[in-house]
């Protein structure tokens, strides 16, 4: 239905009478001057919907009334033609009809669940990623939603912290080429158009760095390794065009996130010039009474209205209090008008004011409803997030032609496990979602026998189901299993000082491991987990993530052979829980350890070596690559120029492969400490079975900037070393001096 707004009349009718065009910002203070105070608050509130996403629950009817008000800007978790289009029409009856906006959490996909955001920085396939975004884009802009609250861009080094799901692990250079694929795939080619919604750079800032690793906790860090580590993959979403940005829950160095005018005025809106809105996260600003930074909402209101937190998620600070904080001078109206203009912006923007119903659209939402192509897009993706550990005696891919593979483990016939946190389910699921055994099943032939045993429960510490995986796996002449964490245990509030594999699972592997047969381990987790005796002593092990709808689809071709591993590990998978947080960009420190042995007065633990179990980076394929040494075109890099590393990789597999070959460098001596590896570019390569290619990155002086003790992003003359690799532990080396002039 096309809907001409009163409003909208409104400015067409002015557009007329003054002859000319108006710009949106016009637009916008036309508006604005039509506003009572408490309309304008209204803007800056946003309340969650009374709905689940597949159909009313209650109907709250202050909340129907305070939009018929326009004392509401935006909601959260209303989806649905249907719902999306009554929410509107309500906000329609209000004296100036200023559409909603409908957020929501499309994190990684909404009716085509994709693999979780950590699998999908894996495949270090920007093109990949971006096209993931975009399906989810399409799917929801379709069902009434204008605006994602994604993508999580947070740095993360600190996998007991269940949001690692959600992000892009710990590479400040990977995550920021990440971060801006996503906001452009979310936000297509143009805001406003109907396939396209509002991206949200999230959670500014830091929220990665909480204490211990447990939600929600304090953050206290040097601004230095703000801006070094934590805040690039914010800037990288802005200069996107990131619409949208959303506070953190956690203090930094004190100062809630919420109301935290560096981050907020100096920074974001200020050094960066962010044009978009500030939306809190879900209850901070009230949060911040419970942080012991304000006594109540009243004081929530103006703290964080001044520091520049535009709309407030759900604490109900803003529209109780913050008309009587401008009405006592405790509040400028001008924050208030500022505010509500960056708000009304990307309302016109998105062409609401126009027609507020574009995004409901039945015939758009029935096409991406059971979409091949989307589905396909997913498997794509899900292949690409699969990163191989490990393939001793060639134990991958299995052949079809295998007589008897058993399938053993807690998710081999796990559905809705695959979707992993921040994803919707839908009634048709059972039939949807492909579950390892489903996609294994529709692989093979009649000629192959396939078994399958529990062996034991996620989290349970009951053996009774080991007996009959056991026979299974004697029966078998490769036992494939899957084993790991459960969707809901790394998310939100998912927090765990323990990350080995749950239950007795480590158990069932051993078990199994005894009976000699050759042994895949596939491990489903939002994390890296720890599995040393597994990693240690199973032959060919898989980390599979949550790969989404189609994950057994994509195992299997993994398993089988039609796609070959390609991805690379996004963070550091630690030996113990005692080594985080363990990171591959970490300093050398005055006594570093010349080995895993060295322990004399070193920087060391006495009970285990201080590198990862596996590295940043790290991944194979069933070809393996080789790398010859670098050339480098100079010795010398001046202001102004650039040097080129060469190297030539050879694919000396058997099978045809992809590489992707890291750059990292180090400046070998700076006016505050550099990291021992900086990941500085990458290149996916793929060969043929044979085939040698030469592989060049080129650096210039601004590559080798980094913040100083005054912070200035500066580069310095000296010495640099310049790796290449296939992951950061294990490289080629070259070295350059950077001169001043
Ligand atoms: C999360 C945000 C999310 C919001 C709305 C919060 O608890 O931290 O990431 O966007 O809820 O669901």
């Amino acid at each position: 239905m096309r809907y001409i707004s009163y409003l909208a009349v409104l400015l067409v009718l002015s557009l007329h009478g003054s002859g000319q065009k108006k710009t949106i910002a016009q637009k916008v203070d036309s508006v604005l001057r039509l506003m009572t105070l408490e309309e304008k608050v209204g803007q800056m509130n946003q309340y969650n919907g009374d709905w689940e996403a597949t159909g009313p629950i209650t109907k709250d009817g202050d909340k129907q009334n305070q939009i018929r008000r326009g004392m509401l800007g935006s909601m959260l978790n209303v989806t649905g033609v249907e719902h999306t289009r009554e929410l509107q029409q309500m906000a329609m009856q209000s004296r100036l009809k200023i559409p909603l906006l409908f957020g929501q959490d499309i994190i990684h996909g909404y009716r085509t669940t994709f693999p979780i955001p950590l699998a999908e920085a894996a495949s270090w396939d920007l093109a990949a990623i971006g096209q993931s975004a975009r399906v989810a884009a399409k799917e929801c802009a379709a069902a009434g939603v204008h605006w994602t609250f994604a993508p999580m861009v947070d740095i993360a080094r600190d996998p007991r912290w269940g949001r690692v799901m959600e992000g892009a692990g710990e590479d400040p250079y990977l995550g920021s080429l990440i971060a801006a694929a996503r906001v452009k795939g979310f936000q297509g080619g143009h805001l406003g158009d109907t396939d396209a919604v509002m991206a949200c750079a999230k959670h500014f800032a830091a929220y990665g760095a909480a204490i211990g690793g447990r939600d929600y906790n304090s953050v206290d860090m040097s601004l230095r390794s703000l801006w070094e580590y934590y805040l690039p993959p914010f800037k990288a979403a802005l200069d996107a065009g990131a619409a949208t940005f959303m506070n953190s829950f956690n203090d930094l160095n004190g100062i809630p996130a919420t109301a935290n005018g560096y981050l907020l005025r100096d920074i974001l809106k200020g050094k960066w010039k962010f044009q978009g809105f500030v939306v809190s996260d879900w209850g901070s600003v009230g949060e911040m009474i419970n942080h012991g930074y304000v006594n109540d909402n009243y004081g929530a209101a103006k703290a964080a209205s001044i520091a520049g937190c535009d709309m407030d998620m759900e604490s109900r600070s803003y529209i109780k209090n913050l008309a009587t904080l401008v009405k006592e001078g405790k509040v400028p109206l001008a924050v208030v008008d500022e505010a509500v203009r960056r708000i009304l912006t990307k309302k016109f923007e998105m062409g609401l004011f126009d027609d507020p119903f574009r995004f409901c659209n039945d015939a758009r939402a029935a096409k991406e409803w059971n979409n091949a192509e989307n589905l396909a897009k997913a498997r794509t993706m899900a292949e690409k997030s699969i990163v191989l550990l490990k393939n001793e005696r060639n134990v991958l891919p299995i052949s079809k032609t295998t007589k008897t593979i058993a399938l053993i483990g807690p998710f081999i016939k796990g559905i809705r496990d695959n979707l992993g946190f921040w994803s919707y389910e839908w009634p048709d699921d059972s039939g949807r979602i492909v579950s390892a055994w489903a996609g294994v099943q529709k692989k093979l032939g009649s000629g192959t026998q396939l078994l399958y045993a529990q062996g034991c429960g996620v989290t349970d510490s009951s053996r009774a189901g080991f007996d009959e995986a056991v026979a299974a796996a004697k029966n078998a002449d490769v036992v494939v299993m899957q084993v790991g964490e459960a969707r809901d245990m790394s998310g939100e509030a998912k927090s765990r000082s323990s990350i080995r594999l749950p239950g007795v699972q480590e158990d069932l592997i051993k078990a199994i491991q005894a009976t000699g047969k050759p042994l895949v381990v596939m491990i489903n987790a939002g994390r890296p987990l720890i599995f040393n005796w597994t990693a240690d002593n199973v032959p060919a092990i898989l980390y599979t993530w949550w790969l989404g709808t189609t994950a057994g689809d994509a195992i299997a071709d993994v398993l089988f052979g039609d796609y070959n591993p390609s991805a690379h590990l996004p963070m550091s998978f630690p030996r113990s829980e005692g080594q985080i947080p363990v990171y591959y960009n970490h300093f050398s420190t005055g006594r570093p350890a010349k080995n895993d042995h060295d322990l004399y007065y070193v920087s060391a633990y006495t009970d285990l070596p201080n590198d990862p179990k596996f590295p940043f980076g790290f991944g194979l394929s069933y070809a393996s690559f080789t790398y010859g040494d670098i050339k480098m075109s100079s010795a010398v890099l001046k202001p102004g120029q650039s040097v080129t590393a060469t190297i030539t990789i050879t694919n000396s597999g058997r099978v045809d492969g992809e590489e992707t070959v890291q750059l990292y460098i180090r400046d070998m001596v700076g006016s505050v400490v550099r990291p021992v590896k900086e990941l500085k570019g990458f290149k996916k390569v793929s060969l043929k079975a044979g085939e040698s290619r030469e592989v060049s990155f080129t650096i210039a002086p601004n590559d080798l900037r980094f913040y100083n003790d005054k912070l200035e992003y500066v580069f310095e003359p000296g010495d640099f070393k310049l790796f290449i690799g296939g992951n950061s532990r294990d490289v080629k080396e070259a070295a350059f001096i950077l001169k001043a002039d």
